[in-house]
């Protein structure tokens, strides 16, 4: 017989459920693949090692996302949905807490959709640090006034392309270095 849900507990939906799912094993196969190998180098090359991470993101479907560690600092790939791509398109620059992409790897500073995102063709996908710019704390997925990220400490809400639309965070979330060197594998730092 199912466990009784107490009154006013909301029931996990499919796509929480395959969030916490997806962002579990990243993490841990990340971890168990990475050390024996850097284990055995010495430390310069375990450094350089280090420095970049490649991940296959084949298996993360649209709405899915999943976690990753690069240099310490987790590291959210979302594979986004059209509606998530078109809600962030429709936002005009002028109502941007901060307008800036903060994002090293594209053309212009502009904090346009396509400027967060991994760029033309590609845009379905965006890659950031999960470290909230406020204070630090990492967000969560999937969440907020604007359907992407949420920072529980201190309530700042982030849109699909991880720009601060509300809250006391100061700026976007920051997009590391980053390029597809496959269709389907990324290659972080
Ligand atoms: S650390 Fe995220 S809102 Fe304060």
């Amino acid at each position: 017989m199912a466990a009784k849900k107490k009154p006013g507990t909301p029931e996990p939906t499919r796509r929480d459920f395959l969030y916490i799912a997806t962002g579990a094993m990243g993490a841990v196969g990340a971890g168990a693949v990475a050390w024996p190998l850097v284990s055995q180098m010495s430390p310069d090359a375990a450094t350089r090692a280090l420095a970049s991470i490649e991940v296959d993101v084949s298996s993360i479907e649209p709405g899915q996302a999943i976690t990753v560690k690069w240099r310490g600092k987790p590291v959210f790939i979302r594979n986004r949905t059209d509606k998530e791509i078109e809600e962030a398109k429709a936002v005009a620059l002028a109502d941007l807490k901060d307008p800036i992409a903060r994002n090293e790897n594209a053309s212009t500073e502009e904090a346009t959709d396509t400027n967060r995102s991994a760029g033309e063709g590609k845009e379905n996908w965006i890659v950031m640090i999960g470290s909230c710019t406020h204070l630090g704390c990492v967000p969560v997925g999937l969440a907020g006034d604007f359907g992407g990220w949420f920072c529980p400490c201190h309530g700042s809400h982030y849109d699909t392309a991880g720009r601060i639309r509300k809250g006391p965070a100061p700026e976007n979330l920051a997009i590391p270095p980053f390029q597809f060197v496959s269709d389907s594998t990324i290659k972080i730092g």
